[in-house]
């Protein structure tokens, strides 16, 4: 029997999330096969945005089975969440999707077969550089539009940060960020009830920590107060807002994606080649990265995934030092990697902004590993060599 799609709920043996098949409609339910093998009734109640995981799906019979639907029961007494999980094809709107990241994201959702809405400053401009069939362009002034009977939103959009920092630069870093999640966030509220989004995925960094070369930080751990801390906050509060009209809200705190044409690593690049790939400043800073890969697969996750609600740092649980990074990336280019790149050559090269990668912390993905999520790319070597970087030279 083909599988319809899949649920996402809390296990009744360990609590965590899982995942069960949807096989095919008996009577008033729907019969799931648990992923671990067993299979059961649910009662899916539906939304038009897709299918509703709602409370106590589970209809025992015999003692044992009693005893686990009234734990189930007391764990899922949390609102009825909905998305499309049941295999459908989603509609989601993008902010920021022409960028380094949301570009790798519409390429995948494309490729799937899902529909993409390019949320943009500029739809001219986005429609030369995205050019996938089904693809809709939405200006400033239509967002609204945009987001109106979408499933999810993912939001992507502001101000590049690894650049020369001047003062007004510093103040559009921010009112970028908090700019485009405001006017995204009031767009999704003002859809009619029964055409509103039911997941807002929205972007953060682990520049919300604050850096340090000796703490670690989780999810849970309180935010730093530096410039670009003050600015996560800022950025995040306005995505929060969407909760107060029911949205699910994901927040993925990004750490240093690798990536070769573009990002922290696309600047370090040519800075490693000219200086003989030494580590970049004192080579003790903390670099918390994720593969290109990873971040999309993160976030087509949370748009599907009911367990992604609140805050998720998008990190690989193996974060580096500088020096360890630089050295991996020597043996991978072939190239010595002694040599230290001062400092000042690095803030003549990028100024203020080379904060990003002169300085860090070390920050573990604790809530993203416990809803369930397995790193492709969990170990530094393995990720960089997929870059294929030395064919990029
Ligand atoms: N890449 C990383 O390593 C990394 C790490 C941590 C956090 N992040 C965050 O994740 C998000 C996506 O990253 P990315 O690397 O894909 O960014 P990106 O390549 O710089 O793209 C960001 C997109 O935002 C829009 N944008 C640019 N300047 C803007 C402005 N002044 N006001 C409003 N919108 C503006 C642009 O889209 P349109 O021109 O179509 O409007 C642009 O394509 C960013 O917010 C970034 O801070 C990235």
């Amino acid at each position: 029997m083909p599988a319809l799609g899949q649920v996402y709920h809390l296990s009744a043996a360990s609590g965590r999330p899982q995942t069960d098949l949807v096989f095919a409609h008996r009577s008033k339910c729907l019969h799931a096969h648990s992923l671990s093998g067993r299979s059961r009734c649910v009662s899916i109640p539906t939304s038009p945005l897709g299918p509703c995981v709602g409370p106590a799906p589970f209809r025992p019979s015999g003692a044992a089975s009693m005893r686990r639907a009234a734990a189930l029961q007391r764990r899922m007494a949390a609102p009825v969440v909905c998305s499309a999980t049941n295999g459908e094809k989603m509609t989601v709107a993008i902010t920021g999707a022409t960028g380094l990241l949301g570009s790798r994201l519409v390429a995948k959702l494309a490729a799937a077969g899902h529909k993409v809405r390019v949320l943009t400053r500029n739809p001219a401009s986005a429609r030369s550089k995205l050019s996938y069939p089904g693809l809709e362009f939405y200006g400033p002034s239509e967002w609204r539009r945009g987001v109106e009977g979408a499933t999810g939103v993912v939001n992507l959009a502001g101000e590049p940060i690894a650049t020369r920092w001047t003062e007004e630069l510093k103040k559009s870093i921010k009112s970028s960020r908090v700019g485009a999640t405001t006017a995204v966030v009031d767009a999704i509220k003002a859809a009619p009830v029964d055409k509103r989004p039911a997941v807002l995925v929205s972007a953060s960094a682990v520049g919300f920590y604050g850096i340090s070369n000796t703490a670690t930080y989780t999810e849970d751990s309180p935010s730093g107060n530096d410039y670009l801390a003050e600015v996560c906050r800022a950025w995040e509060a306005a995505a929060q807002r969407a909760t107060s009209v029911g949205v699910r809200v994901a927040i993925l705190r990004f750490g240093i994606v690798l990536a070769p044409e573009g990002g922290a690593l696309g600047k370090m690049l040519p800075v490693f080649q000219i200086f003989a790939g030494g580590p970049l400043g004192s080579g003790k800073q903390w670099m918390s990265w994720i593969h290109r890969d990873d971040v999309v697969d993160l976030m087509i996750e949370a748009l599907v995934n009911p367990a992604y609600t609140g805050v998720f740092n998008a990190t690989a649980p193996k974060p580096v030092r500088m020096s360890e990074l630089c050295s991996v990336l020597g043996n991978i280019l072939g190239r010595p990697s002694w040599l230290p790149v001062p400092d000042f050559a690095l803030m003549t090269l990028l100024g203020e902004g080379a904060s990003v990668v002169l300085e860090g912390q070390r920050v573990m993905p604790a809530r993203t590993q416990a809803v369930g999520y397995r790193f492709k790319y969990a170990d530094l070597s393995d990720a960089l060599r997929n870059l294929r970087l030395s064919a990029r030279w």
